[in-house]
């Protein structure tokens, strides 16, 4: 395609995001309280990951086969943002990794679930594999509180009988597609085969106008910052800088069964990743790139694999140089910081303290597979994402972090 095309094409998409609904942020938003929790032992983050990515790839199906936006916030694990949820009344507080690449929510890992006067369990069985971890357990109904004003009467969840992965937290909140519920749950014959999402009853009860959750990640400096905050029902437009960019979820699978977006990748002036589809996904630490791509970013960065921690290392930030996510017609870089691991936790993945590892890891499969790159939480600490099921798109924004130096 020659530049004039091009500049046309660019020119329509940006016409596009325009033209797009208006998403309005409204106040009152509301702040959780959270509680610390160190990162889950086990796995390197790099096989963590990987596993997490083969199991999306290959299908996520189970053994068993109006008012105001609100603010949760949200804490970096050194793996996982974890958000204060409270189930039943009396209510019991468990600490929940945020995850946009799954939908099923549930507790009882860590701290166990207690039936209270609010719950009620239908004796079916739920399980989910995530490939890094699974769980098995019992399906209720309960009241689930993010907040103050964001209160979910019968919300289904899942109280473990066993789970396998989550150290240190007690389950997940899931803000994938309600699709992903399916066939997790033994269904009664004529039962219905998905389960109604934490975001699809916050709209369906009327709390939120709107089917989107608005996420600010923040780089971290230590292993138990506050630094992320969620907003049910619209975004936060003082966590990020100018507009937001959306792009509608992709058409092809198995990305679209999830946050799945096309994007290109480049290095420099070399596109490492042509125009293809992958996810954005908060259950995953770094970013991952098809086999493919990632021989060409070791290439280009002349780093090496650190044995132990599992992730590139580079003598020097000077051989770095932005790595370009085009999505939507817009280039949203990570610049040479924004590509290493935060120092501050090296030793925390069993590193050296002062080496320079990269956020950069390689998927496990060449291009081409529907599902070749995964935008994790290491790219979202850069820019705002907005997961808007409403309209079926995904919206990213600069923030304050973007060019920060802070790893
Ligand atoms: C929540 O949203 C409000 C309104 O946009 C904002 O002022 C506040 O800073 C947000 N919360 C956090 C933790 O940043
Ligand atoms: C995005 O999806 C909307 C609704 O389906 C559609 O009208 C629009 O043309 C799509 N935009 C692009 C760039 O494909
Ligand atoms: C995005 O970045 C790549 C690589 O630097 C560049 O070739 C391309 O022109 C940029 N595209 C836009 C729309 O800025
Ligand atoms: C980040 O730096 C780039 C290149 O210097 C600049 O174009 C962009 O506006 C900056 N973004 C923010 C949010 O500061």
């Amino acid at each position: 395609m020659g530049k004039l095309p091009s500049l046309l094409v660019f020119a329509a998409l940006t016409s596009l995001v325009l033209s797009s609904p208006v998403i309005e942020t409204r106040e009152p938003l509301v702040h959780l309280p959270l509680s610390r929790r160190l990162k889950t032992g086990g796995l390197k983050l790099i096989e963590h990951d990987q596993a997490r990515a083969r199991a999306l790839i290959a299908g996520r199906k189970s053994k068993l086969g109006k008012r105001a936006s609100e603010n949760v916030t949200v804490e970096n694990q050194a793996v996982s943002y974890v958000a204060t949820v409270a189930v039943g009344s009396p209510a019991t507080d468990f600490s929940l990794i945020v995850d946009t690449g799954s939908s099923n929510t549930w507790v009882g890992a860590g701290e166990r679930f207690k039936e209270t006067s609010t719950t009620q369990c239908s004796g079916q069985l739920v399980e989910v594999e995530y490939g890094s971890g699974f769980f098995i357990g019992e399906e209720c109904t309960d009241t689930v509180s993010l907040g103050p004003d964001l209160v979910i009467k019968s919300q289904s969840i899942g109280a473990a009988l066993l789970s396998e992965g989550f150290e240190g937290v007690d389950g997940i909140i899931g803000l994938g597609p309600v699709d992903l519920t399916e066939g997790t749950v033994q269904s009664f014959p004529g039962g219905s085969s998905v389960v109604p999402t934490v975001t699809n009853n916050l709209v369906s009860q009327g709390t939120i106008a709107i089917e989107v959750v608005g996420v600010s990640f923040e780089p971290t400096t230590s292993d138990s910052a506050l630094n992320g905050v969620l907003t049910f029902g619209g975004v936060d437009s003082s966590k990020f800088i100018g507009d937001l960019t959306f792009v509608n979820v992709t058409t092809i699978s198995p990305a679209s069964e999830f946050w799945g977006i096309d994007q290109q990748v480049s290095i420099g002036s070399s596109t490492i990743l042509s125009t293809t589809a992958g996810i954005v996904d908060t259950g995953t630490t770094l970013v991952l790139l098809a086999t493919d791509a990632y021989d060409q970013y070791v290439s280009a960065t002349g780093a090496t694999l650190d044995q132990t921690t599992g992730l590139l290392t580079v003598p020097s930030d000077s051989s770095l140089v932005n790595l370009d996510f085009l999505i939507g017609g817009k280039n949203f870089s990570l610049t040479p910081n924004a590509q290493i691991w935060p120092r501050a936790l090296n030793t925390d993945i069993g590193g050296t303290a002062d080496a320079i590892y990269l956020i950069v890891g390689d998927l496990g499969t060449d291009s081409g597979e529907g599902l070749d790159f995964i935008n994790g939480m290491t790219f979202l600490e850069r820019f705002y994402s907005v997961f808007d099921t409403t309209n079926n798109r995904v919206g990213f924004a600069s923030t304050p972090f973007t060019n920060a130096t802070t790893n």
